[in-house]
């Protein structure tokens, strides 16, 4: 059974006394069953996940390098997040892809450290407006997930978060139609299981992120194979992003 993940991801947003007390007020939230994961701006961390003593929020990096350590000016390695508590990382943003060069193959070097540190990688794929015009949504997709996976041992992929965002959908306000967003995390469900096992993919949380908001959040949550959403721009603000998580809480119940 799905268990709903709500994850937001700040991106260059927020003083750290803006972090401090949205993240105080979710805190106040008693969920019963949803996860709520918040990446968070790197400098802010170490004092975030100091301060979450009895955390409904977990707090996640947005990046990490794909190192253990070494001479990498302005760098932080998965070892020292996992050092000061973080537990979850997202690996390959289509803007640390676009903006910072990022290929599958670093991706892949960023989940082996992520899984060697015990942070849980959350793995973005997704394809371009171009691509999905030309009918190449499903190989591209197939490629970052062979590229980017492809020297995980079976023992430690379920620790894995994917998050299915197509390019052309972040920051848009272009999101994927229901059908168009199941079709693809369908098409990554079998793919986990004809790589791995169907018991292992019944395990992976396949995340959906693109103009993920308040109006359409409820029906691609419950898509059968959509597991919640990486959330941007809707996760900025308090309330909005309390109502999203209040309706993954209602589809949890059910
Ligand atoms: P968006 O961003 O919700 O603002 O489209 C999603 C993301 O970049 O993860």
């Amino acid at each position: 059974m799905k268990e709903i993940i709500v994850a937001g991801n700040w991106k260059m947003n927020k003083t750290y006394l803006e972090a401090k007390e949205f993240i105080a007020r979710l805190n106040k939230k008693e969920l019963f069953k949803t996860k709520v994961v918040l990446a968070v701006p790197s400098l802010y961390l170490d004092r975030l996940v100091e301060n979450n003593e009895q955390p409904t929020v977990y707090i996640a990096a947005q990046n990490c390098n794909e190192n253990k350590s070494g001479a990498f000016t302005g760098e932080v390695s998965s070892h020292m997040l996992a050092s000061i508590g973080v537990q979850y990382s997202i690996i390959g943003h289509s803007e640390r892809r676009t903006l910072y060069g990022e290929t599958n193959e670093t991706i892949a070097k960023k989940i082996l450290q992520c899984l060697h540190s015990n942070v849980k990688p959350i793995l973005c794929v997704g394809e371009t407006l171009e691509e999905r015009e030309k009918e190449e949504t499903y190989s591209v997709i197939k490629n970052q997930l062979e590229s980017s996976l492809a020297h995980v041992d079976i023992s430690t992929i379920e620790k894995i978060i994917i998050a299915y965002e197509p390019v052309w959908a972040i920051g848009t306000g272009k999101t994927a139609t229901n059908d168009q967003a199941q079709e693809v995390h369908k098409f990554i469900f079998n793919w986990l299981m004809t790589t791995y096992s169907p018991q292992i993919a019944e395990k992976i949380p396949i995340l959906y992120g693109g103009s993920c908001n308040l109006e359409n959040a409820k029906d691609l949550f419950s898509q059968k194979n959509i597991w919640g959403g990486l959330i941007g721009g809707a996760s900025l603000d308090l309330e909005v992003f309390s109502k999203i998580i209040n309706l993954a809480e209602d589809l949890n119940r059910n």
